[in-house]
């Protein structure tokens, strides 16, 4: 019960890695605001959890609007009077060859990734953790926030925003007793990435092919990663950008493990297979 009696939101909740988040922080006691832009789904979300003992109410509302995001917020804080710990979660992604994206496109997924991420985060703060001195926020960013993927400019670079709205964050509130963390969830079986997998079933393959611990990830095992950035136990823990991705960040990305498993083939001709 590491959040028994928090107020947690989480955006972006009714699918998911946010879902997930949400019902483990239910789990562990918290009083959870499931946000997301989809009101029926945020409603079942938040239905579910209370059908299994926690506490949680759907938050209906859009990241990308600063007025919904203050809405929202205001809504929190009359219902709880304080929230103790933001997960920015909500998040879109949009495949496109970067000569193709259109002014629309980009502003828009600049405005759920990035803008979302910076307008949730000083809204709980201006009326929650800075007048209080106390709070956590997780942001999920992605290993596009960290190094580019081809076709995706605008989700690489709303990533790589949240990457350094993380570290701003993190270095102007850590006195006022803000703890900013970032989570980069490398390939975690979700509906967001079905989709993409359906869509492109040999780009699919060929990432699959590249995580070193040979599977995608479970919903669950990056809400563990988002619980504990969020917790106490991380007191000490402040400004990281965690890569929980099977090991995918560490594999130079010159050499696929198809490579590494014809092994046999380069002890019988080391010079040839050793130049990095
Ligand atoms: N699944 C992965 O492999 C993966 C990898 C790296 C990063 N991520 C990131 O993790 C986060 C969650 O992704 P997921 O895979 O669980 O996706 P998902 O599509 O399953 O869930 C995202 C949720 O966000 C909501 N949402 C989207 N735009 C919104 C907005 N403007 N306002 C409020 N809610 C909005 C959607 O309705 C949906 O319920 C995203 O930020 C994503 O970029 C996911």
């Amino acid at each position: 019960m590491r959040f028994k009696d928090q107020v947690v939101v989480v955006t972006g909740a009714a699918s998911g890695i946010g879902e997930s988040a949400a019902q483990l922080f239910a789990a562990e006691g918290a009083v959870v605001a499931v946000n997301d832009w989809r009101p029926e789904a945020a409603e079942a979300a938040a239905a579910a959890i209370r059908a299994s003992g926690g506490q949680a109410f759907a938050l209906p509302g859009d990241v990308s609007d600063p007025d919904s995001v203050q809405a929202n917020v205001q809504q929190v804080m009359a219902r709880h009077g304080r929230i103790d710990v933001l997960v920015n979660n909500a998040g879109m992604i949009d495949y496109q060859p970067a000569e193709e994206v259109s002014a629309a496109a980009w502003r828009k997924i600049m405005a759920v990734n990035a803008d979302g991420v910076f307008f949730w985060a000083q809204a709980v703060a201006r009326a929650s953790m800075l007048p209080r001195r106390a709070g956590a926020i997780v942001n999920v960013a992605s290993p596009a926030g960290l190094a580019a993927i081809p076709n995706n400019v605008g989700y690489v670079a709303s990533k790589h925003a949240v990457v350094g709205i993380t570290k701003s964050l993190a270095v102007e509130w850590g006195r006022f007793g803000i703890r900013v963390n970032c989570l980069c969830p490398g390939i975690t079986e979700t509906p967001m990435v079905q989709e993409v997998a359906a869509r492109n079933p040999v780009m699919w393959a060929d990432r699959r092919a590249r995580i070193p611990l040979g599977r995608p990830a479970a919903v669950h095992e990056q809400a563990e990663a988002i619980a504990f950035m969020a917790s106490a136990q991380a007191g000490y823990v402040h400004g990281l950008i965690m890569n929980v991705d099977g090991g995918m960040m560490s594999l130079f990305s010159g050499y696929s493990l198809t490579a590494q498993t014809q092994r046999h083939q380069a002890q019988q001709a080391p010079a040839a297979a050793g130049a990095a």
